[in-house]
């Protein structure tokens, strides 16, 4: 078995000293304190500590000795003293305050969000009643195309959910046919950066979302989906498909073709080898351990960014590779998201309004998968895409009969 969080990022994305320092200080202190008491000086004198920039310094009434004993002043994370002391009645921080979902929006970069969503629990009970939730991230260029409809999917589900969405930041729109005031999707918009089809960036923005979501610390399952994408269930029906899972949903298989192994660069060698390499659909479901596993990367992801370009398609690859790498145990090697190849090119099929019938959803919905490993069978997919706004009024139609929300 192996350790959750093997590969945690051991390096700060900023200039950190130890706080053993500040013992070593306080150490001083009492020692000084003590011999100064012990040889019956008692003289005036006035120990002070400058926090701010580390100076130890001794004041006598009758001479004055500064020790001298300097430390380099933290550049980073210092904390105003002052403001701390003065406040500290007020002060009050529990695991309530800990627990509580951070700000969507912040200011950092994807360096420092990566190293904090990386923290992970060593203790694995709770000592607090727990309601697991799901995230949901959305990777988008623009809105949400079918926000109408998971806005019915989310509804009367709160506290068991979460949104994030990543969309480009030259979007500056809001949603379509969805009022901004309630909209589940009002203010879950994390920090974006461009995403380009098929470029690794993709992958950076897929981390950037597990990242974000990870710093919930009732997420427990994460799904990545695209703004064509429509669940095919109800809520309660997908979250206890997810929370009972023992498995992760990263579709993951080997493709001798050329638009398999031909994709290998011979640089990911010895880290990489081509018959490691896998490849598979890019709109994942994965448990907690696995997304602080992604995030946490920094052996196999820079190969990616550095040799998976041009025609090499890294949101084919990365996720299938490396799960299969270190984490195929936990694999179900499938994806959970429906898509159509069957036309050819480069591109799944769209729908528009004209396909989506009874019998189409029903179609999708009845596929049985093995699920948790076993011999039990489940659906094999909760989700589909691709989906353009014209199909919209019948999905929101249709949802209430097929898809019982
Ligand atoms: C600390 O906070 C106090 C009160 O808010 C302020 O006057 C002082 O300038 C701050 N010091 C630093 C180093 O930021
Ligand atoms: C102390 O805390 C209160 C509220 O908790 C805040 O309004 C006030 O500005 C704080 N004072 C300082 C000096 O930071
Ligand atoms: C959105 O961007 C367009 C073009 O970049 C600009 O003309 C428009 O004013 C922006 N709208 C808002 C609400 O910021
Ligand atoms: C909103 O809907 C209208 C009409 O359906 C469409 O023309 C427009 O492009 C949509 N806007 C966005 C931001 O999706
Ligand atoms: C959700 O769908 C399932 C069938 O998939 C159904 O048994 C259940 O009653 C539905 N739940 C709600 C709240 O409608
Ligand atoms: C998931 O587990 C819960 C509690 O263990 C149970 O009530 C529920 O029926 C299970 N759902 C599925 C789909 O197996
Ligand atoms: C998933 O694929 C890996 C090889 O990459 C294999 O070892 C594993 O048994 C597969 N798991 C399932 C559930 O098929
Ligand atoms: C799965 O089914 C096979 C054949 O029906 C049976 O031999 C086996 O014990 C079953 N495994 C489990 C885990 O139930």
């Amino acid at each position: 078995m192996k350790s959750p969080n093997s590969n945690a990022q051991t390096q700060y994305p900023f200039n950190s000293i130890s706080k053993l320092f500040n013992l070593q200080q306080h150490l001083l202190h009492s020692l000084t304190y003590f011999l100064l008491l012990g040889c019956g000086v008692t003289l005036g004198i006035i120990i002070s500590f400058n926090l701010k920039d580390y100076t130890f310094s001794l004041h006598f009434t009758q001479f004055s000795l500064s020790a001298g004993h300097r430390l380099p002043a933290p550049p980073l994370l210092q904390l105003n003293e002052t403001t701390q002391a003065s406040n500290k009645s007020h002060i009050h921080i529990g695991l309530k305050e800990y627990l509580k979902p951070p700000p969507v929006m912040h200011d950092m970069d994807d360096e420092e969000l990566l190293w904090r969503a990386s923290m992970a629990p060593r203790i694995q009970d709770y000592p607090f009643e727990r309601v697991p939730k799901v995230a949901f991230l959305f990777l988008t260029r623009g809105p949400v195309l079918m926000a109408p409809l998971w806005e019915k999917f989310f509804k009367g589900h709160e506290g068991y959910y979460s949104i994030y969405v990543h969309s480009n930041p030259s979007y500056n729109g809001t949603l379509n046919g969805t009022d901004p005031e309630t909209s589940v999707f009002q203010g879950r918009r994390i920090p974006s950066k461009e995403v380009e089809w098929g470029k690794v960036n993709m992958i950076e923005a897929e981390r950037r979302l597990l990242a974000n979501a990870l710093l919930d610390l009732s997420n427990q399952r994460f799904v990545l989906l695209s703004e064509t994408c429509i669940p095919l269930f109800n809520f309660s029906t997908i979250y206890s498909y997810l929370m009972n899972s023992t498995q992760n949903y990263v579709m993951a298989y080997d493709d001798p073709s050329p638009v398999g192994r031909g994709r290998y660069s011979h640089h990911m060698s010895p880290e990489i080898s081509i018959q490691q390499w896998r490849k598979g659909s890019q709109w994942f479901e994965m448990n907690r351990e696995l997304a602080l596993e992604v995030v946490s990367d920094r052996k196999y992801f820079p190969l990616f960014q550095k040799y998976c370009k041009h025609s090499c398609y890294a949101d084919e690859h990365y996720l299938p590779t490396f799960v299969s790498l270190k984490f195929w145990e936990g694999n179900s090697n499938r994806s959970l998201t429906w898509v159509d190849w069957s036309k050819g090119g480069p591109h799944p099929a769209k729908f528009l309004w004209n396909e989506v019938t009874v019998e189409f959803l029903e179609s999708m919905r009845s596929k049985q998968c093995k699920y948790n490993g076993g011999n039990s069978t489940n659906a094999c997919f909760l989700f589909a895409r691709k989906f353009l706004p014209s199909a919209l009024t019948r999905l929101l139609r249709l949802a209430p009969k097929v898809m019982q929300f």
